[in-house]
């Protein structure tokens, strides 16, 4: 701990270090100035480098001792240029891009003076039922591990006093993503091994990758609320893990613990709160500095210190003893060229190919049909994003400015939510007059995001209708989904020649969905999260654990079994498994579900080593998988091979597969490559009251999909 900290601490009264220690939203500029000279340590952006500043200069010039403010903001997908949801980040498969769309964020941030983001959502989601699955990475704890990691490098870089850096938060601390039933706040009972092997990873490597800050969760994990559980707060993530950056309380979460019943009254609720760990709490309510909650005698002296260190250690790493105010002329508020081409390949790249019979791309259509909602909607920026956000545009006025020599029909046949079908003839009857048409349906930003759960995850209004009215044509029908979440798509994705998910996609949605109906890029994404069949089936983690009763067929219900009967004689021997009466087995589409517009076949996998020692470091490479990949297509394309595990016998139930590893490689029409992926020891492990490999048989899956793996085994000694 520097000098200086320990110096500031030695001087500071009570006041001045509980100060430090709260984060209040905007207030308005005069009410800021008097809470930042009473003592105020943290505020939400004001929002521009002239008014940080002006604010700035309230804390260094006017206040004892002069300690700079950190500047929050909740920086999620951009904030001038904003990227595709994380969701959609997460689908590219492709870390990098994480890291340059986050560094793009903090180098917008920065310039205006924000220097503390609410950024990345490391809650692993396996409910889209729940709204802010559109925030995170999607259901596997792995992939959200390396893409947190990525997120919180590229938003902190090496040196968090650069122009270009700002502190990332990692939150939900822990379990917001579990949930019951997908109700936003809802708690969750979870037990050591599920937060150890699902929940609790992508935290770990938030803090192995350096991140500044950590948020408690608004949910209760195993009846104790997070802003109150000590365990989880102190004993595992500052103790266990090392963690010496901030923690700090999600919104009101401290006033909160009241509603919760585990807390009389706030001066209680504080009380719990700063025992667990939290170190700045955020809203302002319990901590409005002089408030009688917080009074001397109240907390313990030594936890205030602690925490009053904290914020401290942070503005110092963040340069802002130094350098407390921007250049209001270097301010970025709009983006620029470099910023919109990387958004918008961002976009092409998390969008995933459901299915396609060959009608995408569009094969120079002279006459095409846009219609539904997206075909004029300008709804593309996601469910998190400022007012300051850069707009996007429609997808018909993208189509008509890039190709004015087509005869683009526009009907959007019924909006997003209303009841009406009145525009579902108009949109017919000019279907029928086209040689394709392109129906851009989905699930509008607001119903995304927080506190937006949903108990029905088809497309909402009259939107299903629309499809397969217009499929009904006959008229090659291409669906284009815009969404925050997965959807249940079974009411229509049989009827239509192709479907591509693009999310919602940011500023340059629009030109990188105009870029994908004509070839000019391709979706070259995979799910991150699988696209359930119906509601009920919900979760439906691909990487769920085995069952003493697999089931190798779907149930006796479904439209594959219903011409041999209720008992379904032909199903008689699968009975007795693991599945619904009334549904195929599994998913609609899976994670890791996807195809661009390209073909690939794959040569038989290949390990460098088959049997590999079960200790040593966990970050050694144990076997190195090999397969030769080939672009049977006449176009270039991506393919994402990627690597599943089965640990074959374990001393507990083990998913039946999960992802360890992948590479996505660029090939050329005809190209062939030999893809190789490395395989650390530590992926190998299971939690066991504690991590390790067991030794034994594993086998990897190999290839482009779930469904299209090849095995290989592999033996740990
Ligand atoms: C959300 C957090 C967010 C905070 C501040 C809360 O409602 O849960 O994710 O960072 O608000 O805006």
């Amino acid at each position: 701990m520097s000098a200086r900290i320990d110096d500031l601490l030695s001087r500071m009264t009570w006041a001045e270090k509980i100060g430090q220690l709260s984060i209040v939203f905007r207030p308005d500029p005069d009410d800021a100035a008097a809470l930042v000279r009473k003592g105020l340590g943290s505020t939400f952006w004001p929002p521009s480098a002239d008014a940080t500043n002006a604010l700035q200069r309230v804390a260094v010039e006017q206040t004892r001792l002069g300690i700079p403010l950190l500047v929050g903001l909740d920086v999620i997908h951009g904030q001038r240029t904003i990227a595709p949801i994380p969701l959609s980040q997460a689908a590219a498969f492709d870390p990098e891009l994480v890291r340059a769309l986050a560094h793009l964020a903090a180098t917008e941030a920065r310039s205006g003076g924000v220097t503390w983001t609410f950024s990345p959502m490391a809650d692993v989601s396996r409910d889209p039922r729940w709204g802010r699955v559109s925030e995170g990475f999607g259901e596997d704890p792995w992939l959200t591990s390396l893409l947190v990691a990525a997120m919180v490098r590229g938003y902190q870089g090496d040196d968090l006093s650069a122009p270009d850096a700002i502190a990332a938060t990692a939150k939900h601390f822990v379990g917001y993503g579990a949930g019951e039933g997908g109700r936003d706040y809802n708690g969750a009972d979870l037990s050591e091994r599920a937060l150890r092997a699902v929940h609790l990873p992508p935290f770990e490597a938030a803090v192995r990758a350096g991140v500044a800050s950590v948020m408690a969760a608004f949910t209760s994990v195993s009846g104790i609320p997070m802003h109150a559980h000590r365990h989880l707060l102190t004993e595992v993530l500052k103790q266990e893990w090392g963690f010496d950056g901030v923690i700090v309380g999600d919104a009101e979460g401290v006033a909160n613990l009241v509603p919760h019943g585990v807390a009389e009254d706030l001066a209680d609720a504080v009380r719990q709160a700063y025992a667990a760990g939290l170190d700045v709490e955020m809203g302002g309510s319990p901590l409005s500095l002089d408030a009688a909650e917080i009074a001397p005698g109240r907390l313990d002296p030594a936890r205030v210190d602690d925490a009053v260190r904290r914020v401290l250690a942070t503005k110092e790493a963040l340069g802002l003893f130094e350098n407390p105010y921007v250049d209001p002329t270097a301010e970025i508020t709009t983006p620029d060229a470099a910023s919109r081409t990387l958004v918008r390949a961002a976009a092409a790249r998390g969008s995933v190919l459901l299915h396609n019979d060959g009608s995408l791309p569009l094969a120079a259509p002279r006459r095409l049909l846009l219609t539904g909602p997206y075909a004029t909607s300008t709804d593309h920026l996601g469910a998190w994003v400022q007012y300051f956000g850069a707009r996007a545009g429609s997808v018909a006025d993208e189509l008509r400015d890039r190709r004015p020599d087509l005869d683009i029909l526009v009907e959007e046949g019924v909006d997003f939510l209303s009841p009406t079908d009145a525009g579902i003839a108009a949109a017919v009857r000019a279907a029928r007059e086209v040689a394709v048409a392109v129906v851009l349906v989905g699930e509008p930003s607001a119903l995304s995001g927080e506190a937006a759960s949903r108990s029905d995850l088809r497309l909402p209004g009259r939107q299903e209708e629309l499809i397969r009215a217009v499929a009904a044509t006959g008229t090659p029908t291409v669906v284009v989904l815009v969404t925050g979440r997965p959807l249940v798509v079974a009411g229509w994705i049989d009827e239509v020649a192709a479907a591509v998910v693009v999310w919602h996609g940011g500023t340059e949605a629009p030109a990188a969905i105009v870029d994908l109906l004509l070839g000019d890029a391709e979706p070259s994404g995979r799910l991150p999260m699988s696209f359930p069949r119906s509601v009920g089936q919900i979760p439906i983690p691909y990487a769920h654990e085995n069952t003493g009763r697999p089931a190798s067929t779907g149930g006796t219900l479904t439209a594959e079994h219903h011409d041999v009967g209720l008992h379904g004689p032909g199903n008689v021997q699968d009975k007795y498994s693991s599945k619904y009466l009334d549904l195929p087995l599994g998913p609609q589409f899976s994670f890791g579900h996807g195809s661009g517009y390209a073909r690939f076949s794959h040569g038989a996998p290949e390990v460098s080593a088959s049997v590999f020692p079960a200790e040593g470091p966990d970050d050694e490479t144990v076997t190195t998988v090999s397969i030769e990949v080939t672009n049977l297509a006449d176009r270039r394309g991506d393919e994402v091979v990627q690597v599943y595990l089965r640990d074959v016998v374990a001393s507990v139930t083990q998913p039946v597969r999960r992802l360890v590893g992948f590479a996505r490689r660029t090939l050329d029409a005809g190209e062939s490559a030999t893809v190789s992926i490395a395989l650390p020891r530590e992926v190998f492990a299971l939690w066991a009251e504690g991590w390790r490999v067991e030794s034994g048989a594993f086998e990897l899956h190999v290839g482009s999909t779930l469904a299209t793996t090849q095995a290989i085994a592999v033996e740990a000694r």
